[in-house]
């Protein structure tokens, strides 16, 4: 198993801890994409080879019409029904833990879990989530999809870097406090 192959969380959420509004609107996250701001994405990318993600998100990100953001990397969409792959994309339906395995049975570089909810939900469940990064944006939604949703283990996490924009965007990135490390 290559554990050197970390998983990450890299995600946007309201300041009171919504990742989209209750329908799965996400324009509300356009409001900090200021001129002149780089919040590390293409970075974090160049150090990831694979991506997990929940249907639901996919669908959304194929819905925006816009060009798709894993372009050269391996990407598992989770689901229950059955798709047929469409170029790098496979759609895969098994619990989250055997699909790290999967995934790490081979080299590579880190995987990105790109969300939503359930997918976090189910990784944090298991304790798999090596390190986050959160992206607050400075806008309270009242209503939506928790980012953290109740279900996930107990676990510490140790802050290695936070990063604040002019925009008003706050940057929060966690390693999980193994407690052997
Ligand atoms: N703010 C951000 O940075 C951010 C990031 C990501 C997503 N989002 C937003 O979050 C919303 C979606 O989040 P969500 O939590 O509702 O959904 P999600 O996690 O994206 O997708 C849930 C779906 O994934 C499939 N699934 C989950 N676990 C599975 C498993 N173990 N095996 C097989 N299939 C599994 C099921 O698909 P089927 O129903 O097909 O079986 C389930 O309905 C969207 O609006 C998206 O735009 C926001």
């Amino acid at each position: 198993m290559n554990s050197d192959r970390k998983l990450f969380l890299f995600i946007a959420c309201s300041i009171d801890g919504y990742i989209a509004r209750p329908d799965g609107d996400i324009s509300w996250l356009s409001r900090v994409e200021a001129p002149g701001e780089d919040y590390g994405y293409a970075r974090f990318m160049d150090q990831v080879d694979t991506v997990v993600l929940g249907r639901k998100t996919y669908d959304k990100v194929l819905e925006m019409g816009v060009e798709m953001p894993y372009t050269g990397k391996s990407v598992y969409v989770l689901t229950r029904q059955h798709r047929v792959p469409e170029g790098n994309v496979r759609f895969v339906n098994q619990p989250v833990d055997r699909l790290l395995d999967d995934i790490r049975s081979q080299p590579g570089k880190h995987i990105y879990c790109d969300g939503g909810a359930e997918l976090v939900r189910q990784f944090l469940a298991f304790g798999l989530v090596d390190e986050m990064i959160i992206s607050i944006i400075p806008v309270l939604l009242g209503d939506g999809i928790r980012l953290f949703q109740t279900g996930t283990m107990e676990s510490g996490w140790e802050l290695l870097d936070t990063k604040s924009f002019a925009s008003g965007l706050v940057q929060l990135h966690y390693r999980q406090a193994r407690k052997n490390s």
